[in-house]
């Protein structure tokens, strides 16, 4: 779950601050700690440091560091503590070579029993140990192209590798094995980094490499290789150009622009990134033709992990009620369970913002196996997931830096939305005339979102301020049941509150025992669930602190002694997600600023989790 980058230029002189910049992108993938290598006039330096960006930068003097050249690296700890010798990049014995890695080793005991005699290790982790086989395959006089890929044949499990070689000053070297890594060819300078977003100062012309991969980037060439057997063999020129793509996302879509964190300044974008998603897929036949592909399927099985997880439950929901389809929903780590019924007439929907979740990917690659058809939903072009499913669509949120998912929720939620709608036309659910209604009611999404905004924000800061216990429900029922999972996850994973989200009906069974005076509840009110103001009755008669939160001409029978927070109006429940979720994302994002915590680095977690 590390972030990676390596930058090689020719139109400048020094590439440190382009490299820290950089992993001011990628800090959203660990932030345990922080380093760069650059090769000046033949000398390889190596900085690095345990905490984050703004530490390190702070720490160490970067302008006596230089060099057209480097790698960098902001890690997620997996083998050894978060401390300053564990932080990458690493090294061989001679300080000839630096490595940055994304992934871990799995034959990792074993190879360091082995180098441990012979060489001088001054880490605990995994990657130190590829740093050293490339040594021994230099010693044994192969050039560093074969020394790479030498290594590579020793090394089992997953990585994405940045390597310099104080021998060869301009180049980076590079490697992917089921860790995303992408090429970036810019005018006088090439990149690699682990996502589009660090690679946006330098080019929007990118190469996502595949597993197996590895070569070197120069500023005048990239050269990518795959290993036949032992022999290394050259990827076409022409294979290379037809895999390039143009991206869409400008370096601005990747900073702060003013806001004070990316969390917050992602919650504001939504309005344009649902528009932007709807106008890309309401007339994209691609859509239509997933809609088949459901409509004749004989299972359809919903893989994702956290917030698309909690998508793929609206997806299901509405799969259900406007198309007439039952779907399993399954988290992607517990794909097993279903993986002995899946065959050639299953149809898997696997949603990832990233596309780079590791257990969705695996769930895909199994279900695969057994002939499933595989259905990507991603907001990243060129991701693992687009590249391994049958067929794509694409949210159009742009680059999503927060850890916490915001726009690319909602976005997935619309586009879902507009699949169900189209399925249950295809399905003959929906007539022609119904179906263009409910596309035209989703058209409405952005701008109930953009209320939405406006309207929770007061609400929201004003709550966080005085909602300071250490747990808190989230109920509802139906779609509010679904929507309440992701509202609890926010306001957990920012804001450390514990909250839990459970169906209001079943909340009787267990977690009432907790309430007690002035215990927090929030319950959703959405429009398929009339029965939610009986729930809210109970938790008051217990004492607890409840608020309902349903748009504002939702009418339910609440009594006066329960506060109902209004959120805007809706013509119809395909929108209530988009009028009821942003009050929630911005609770949580007061409750952690409210706290001190920083939103956009909740601790122990990252965004995308590239590892079982
Ligand atoms: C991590 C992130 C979540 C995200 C989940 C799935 O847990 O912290 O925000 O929802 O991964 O990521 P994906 O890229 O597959 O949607």
């Amino acid at each position: 779950m590390c972030g990676i980058i390596g930058i090689t230029s020719a139109k400048r002189e020094n590439v440190v601050d382009l490299l820290i910049e950089g992993l001011r992108r990628l800090e959203y993938r660990g932030y345990d700690s922080v380093g760069i290598a650059v090769v000046d006039k033949e000398s390889l330096i190596v900085r690095k440091a345990a905490g984050t960006i703004d530490k390190f930068t702070s720490k160490i003097d970067f302008s006596k560091i230089r060099g057209s050249a480097g790698i960098g690296h902001t890690r997620w700890a997996t083998h050894g503590p978060p401390t300053d010798y564990n932080a990458h990049p690493h090294q061989d014995c001679n300080g000839e070579i630096a490595v940055v890695h994304n992934g871990v080793i799995r034959n990792f005991a074993a190879l360091r029993e082995r180098l441990l005699g012979t060489h001088k290790l001054t880490s605990d982790t995994d990657t130190e140990l590829i740093a050293h086989l490339i040594e021994e395959g230099v010693k044994e006089g192969l050039d560093f192209l074969q020394a790479l890929a030498k290594a590579l044949t020793r090394v089992e499990g997953t990585y994405a590798l940045a390597i310099l070689n104080r021998n060869e000053p301009d180049r980076v070297y590079f490697a992917k094995m089921r860790s995303p890594l992408i090429l970036g060819f810019g005018d006088g300078e090439n990149a690699i980094a682990s996502d589009i977003t660090a690679l946006l100062m330098i080019t929007r012309r990118v190469l996502p490499l595949e597993d197996g991969e590895f070569g070197y980037i120069s500023p005048s060439e990239a050269r990518v290789f795959k290993l036949q057997g032992e022999q290394v063999v050259e990827v076409a020129v022409k294979e290379i150009t037809n895999r390039t793509k143009l991206v869409e996302w400008t370096p601005e879509s990747a900073s702060k622009s003013g806001y004070p964190h990316f969390m917050i300044k992602e919650i504001h974008e939504q309005p344009q990134a649902l528009f932007d998603t709807y106008n890309g897929s309401v007339e994209d036949p691609a859509v239509l033709e997933a809609a088949r592909l459901l409509a004749s399927a004989g299972k359809i099985i919903i893989v994702a992990a956290g917030t698309s997880y909690h998508a793929g439950l609206v997806f299901h929901y509405f799969l259900s009620r406007l198309a007439g389809l039952a779907s399993h929903p399954l988290i992607a780590s517990e794909f097993k369970v279903l993986e002995p019924t899946v065959d050639d007439n299953t149809v898997v929907v696997a949603i990832s913002q990233s596309g780079e979740t590791f257990d969705t990917l695996e769930a895909v690659k199994h279900y695969k196996a057994k002939g499933a058809k595989i259905l990507g939903v991603t907001n990243v072009i060129g991701s693992a997931l687009s590249r391994e499913a049958d067929m794509s669509l694409f949210t159009r949120a742009g680059p999503e830096i927060g850890v916490a998912a915001t726009k690319t929720y909602l976005t997935q939620i619309l586009l879902l939305e507009l699949l169900a709608v189209k399925a249950g036309l295809v399905n003959g659910v929906l007539d022609n005339v119904e179906e263009r209604h409910l596309v035209n009611v989703i058209g409405e999404a952005a701008v109930v979102a953009k209320d939405a905004i406006e309207v929770g924000d007061s609400e929201a800061r004003e709550l966080a301020r005085r909602l300071t216990q250490k747990s808190m429900y989230i109920l509802g029922r139906g779609l509010g049941a679904f929507l309440a999972k992701e509202a609890a996850l926010k306001v957990k994973e920012i804001a450390y509150v514990h909250a839990e989200a459970y169906p209001a009906g079943e909340s009787k069974h267990g977690p009432i025992a907790l309430v007690e005076e002035n215990f927090p509840v929030f319950v959703i009110g959405t429009s398929d669930s009339p029965e939610v103001p009986g729930n809210a009755i109970e938790m008051k008669a217990r004492g607890a602190w409840v608020r309902v939160v349903k748009p504002a001409n939702l009418e339910l029978d609440i009594p006066s002694d329960i506060v109902v927070q209004n959120s805007p109006p809706t013509s119809h429940i395909l929108l209530e997600p988009f009028s009821i979720i942003p009050f929630f994302q911005l609770l949580a994002y007061h409750m952690a600023v409210a706290k001190g915590y920083d939103p956009d680095k909740p601790r122990n977690l990252a965004k995308t989790v590239t590892v079982e």
